[in-house]
């Protein structure tokens, strides 16, 4: 620990508090909304204004204030909680795991009866909070993907896939657990996520997706833009709660910068929201809660 470690805490310190000042006195966004290519709906013109709102928070109050992507990574939970817009319009439900919070945004009333799909993705031994989604939507489709053979305690969800799942098929170099307190890095078998969902989950809609691959989200990202693999495959996700690490595989660098570039493009994309997000273990890794505020029938069963 030397001063410039201090230093630095100091300056995200004193960011975090500009950013909560600036927000403090941030006008309500008064315009009429403006024209967009969202389906008409009961609540379309609420979530324009929100996705304006919170498009508009990003831009012109957090990315101008500084271009370090340290502070934009030190600081996610904080402006995801100023910059959101959409929370007023989900019932947001905590479903907690051993040592986390995943966020389910619950259906609306009339869609309760729907069979809900829900996709794993590093399972990490602990299956808390998919027991808590299952409790509360029992007709939900569980498939789990993992490198470590969770079969023990997966299939009694649903569906066990032993391998990793990142952004190529074949052998990579993964981060696994020998045992909860063991991890290593080592060559094994991965599918690439598209192919996963459409091999393996075999649905072209899953409502519920959960990351948490050790270092295998940078492979995701660009995935998740807009014309990115998942668009042009014609798959839907409507809720994510992704994990993004630092310092997990050796040859990962720029982990800050890299959340940076993909927190720009989902707020320009503007097709999903970040509706929360999480500073976790003395910034070792964020956790963040996306809803996909475009695709119609998201909106249907959860916003509208
Ligand atoms: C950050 O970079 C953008 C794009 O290059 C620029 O428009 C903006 O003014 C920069 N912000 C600061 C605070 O330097
Ligand atoms: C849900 O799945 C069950 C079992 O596969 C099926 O019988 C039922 O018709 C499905 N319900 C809806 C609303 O699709
Ligand atoms: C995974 O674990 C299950 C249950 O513990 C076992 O039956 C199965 O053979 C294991 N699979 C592999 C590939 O080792």
């Amino acid at each position: 620990m030397n001063s410039s470690y201090y230093f630095s805490k100091i300056y995200v310190l004193i960011f975090a508090l500009c950013i909560f000042f600036i927000f403090i006195n941030f006008p309500k966004n008064e315009n009429p909304p403006a024209q967009s290519s969202f389906p008409e709906s009961t609540s379309g013109n609420k979530i324009i204004s929100a996705l304006e709102k919170f498009q508009d928070c990003y831009n012109s109050k957090v990315f101008t204030f500084s271009n370090n992507s340290k502070d934009i990574w030190s600081n996610i939970e904080i402006i995801a909680h100023i910059c959101d817009g959409f929370g007023g319009n989900l019932d947001l439900r905590p479903l907690r795991n051993r040592d986390e919070t995943k966020w389910l945004a619950f259906p609306k009333k009339t869609n309760l009866d729907r069979n809900f799909t829900m996709v794993t993705l590093g399972i990490a031994n602990d299956i808390t909070a998919e027991i808590k989604l299952r409790d509360i939507l029992p007709q939900t489709d569980f498939f789990g993907a993992d490198p470590t053979n969770m079969s023990q305690i997966y299939t009694q969800l649903g569906q066990h896939f032993q391998f990793g799942v990142s952004g190529k098929t074949g052998l990579k170099n993964t981060r696994i657990y020998k045992n909860p307190k063991m991890a290593l890095e080592d060559d094994v078998k991965n599918v690439n996520f598209v192919e996963f969902i459409d091999e393996y989950v075999q649905r072209k809609l899953v409502h519920f997706l959960w990351i948490d691959i050790e270092g295998g989200e940078f492979e995701i990202f660009e995935m998740l833009y807009r014309n990115g693999d998942i668009d042009t495959n014609h798959i839907d996700i409507c809720q994510i709660n992704f994990e993004i690490h630092q310092k997990t595989l050796e040859e990962i660098t720029n982990e800050a910068e890299r959340f940076q570039n993909f927190i720009r493009k989902i707020v320009t994309d503007g097709k999903y929201a970040i509706v929360k997000a999480f500073n976790v273990r003395k910034q070792n890794f964020v956790r963040i809660f996306l809803v996909n505020i475009e695709n119609a029938e998201c909106r249907r069963l959860f916003i509208d």
